[in-house]
């Protein structure tokens, strides 16, 4: 069985409503994202952070996953799938996606600061300074951000590494390690990238459909079907 990996970015959850990092010029209520989803920013003003990630908990939660994440779900009974994505939304979960890695966290999940093993699932769209861990202490968002380290770059290089088929869909690539797993993809593995717009970079030996990420996932799924000779 073929394998297909699929790098996600912000852009295919666009047409879910969410804003994907650049549409907002980087910027929520005045402050650059950078500033808000880091560390120190959690250490000095915990509350700023919590409510900016607290606002798009609450997004995500009334958002639905949209016709992209649906359709990559045909793959899955033809292909050994595998989804590597920078988003912490739950879209692919919900969609019916099996197989799935967050780059960057999950906006649904809380960690301890002290144990960053202890992860749980967050009840509810608000997380308060009364959510602790077992030392009594406030839990955080479960987000990798700016400037920490990114645990799951390992495992998702092996799997790139393996990749017959690669499909990048809404991501501007801009931001690293996950902009680099496109280095360790076979030479001989077709790759495909669906965006609405220009992406910068070297797009040689990659089929890039134009198109925002409803229509383009859709003419890459059925395109590596009628490829593979199979009819659903
Ligand atoms: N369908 C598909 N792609 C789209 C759509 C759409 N409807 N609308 C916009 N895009 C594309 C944009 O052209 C852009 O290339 O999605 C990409 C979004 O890029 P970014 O906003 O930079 O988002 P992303 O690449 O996911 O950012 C990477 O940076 O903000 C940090 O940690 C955060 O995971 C995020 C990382």
């Amino acid at each position: 069985m073929k394998n297909i990996v699929v790098l996600t970015g912000a852009g295919i959850s666009k047409e879910s409503g969410i804003n994907t990092f650049r549409d907002s010029g980087g910027l929520w209520e005045n402050h650059r994202v950078e500033d808000v989803a880091n560390f120190d920013s959690w250490v000095k003003n915990p509350d700023l952070v919590r409510d900016f990630y607290n606002q798009r908990r609450k997004d995500v939660i009334e958002a639905e996953p949209n016709e992209a994440h649906n359709e990559l779900t045909r793959l899955e009974k033809h292909f050994n799938v595998n989804i590597i994505t920078q988003n912490i939304d739950d879209f692919h979960e919900r969609a019916g996606s099996t197989n799935i890695i967050h780059l960057h966290g999950e906006i649904m999940k809380v960690q301890s600061v002290r144990d960053p093993y202890y992860v749980r699932e967050l009840s509810g769209w608000k997380l308060t300074e009364n959510h602790k861990d077992i030392y009594g202490e406030p839990l955080r968002p479960y987000i990798v951000w700016f400037g920490e380290a990114v645990p799951m770059i390992e495992p998702s290089i092996e799997l790139c590494q393996k990749a017959d088929i690669f499909i990048i869909v809404g991501t501007s690539l801009a931001v690293y390690p996950a902009a680099g797993l496109i280095n360790y993809i076979p030479l001989n593995s077709k790759k495909y990238l669906v965006d609405p717009n220009e992406v910068k970079g070297d797009l040689n030996g990659i089929f890039f459909v134009k198109e925002k990420a409803s229509v383009g996932v859709k003419r890459v799924v059925d395109e590596i079907l009628l490829e593979n000779k199979i009819t659903e």
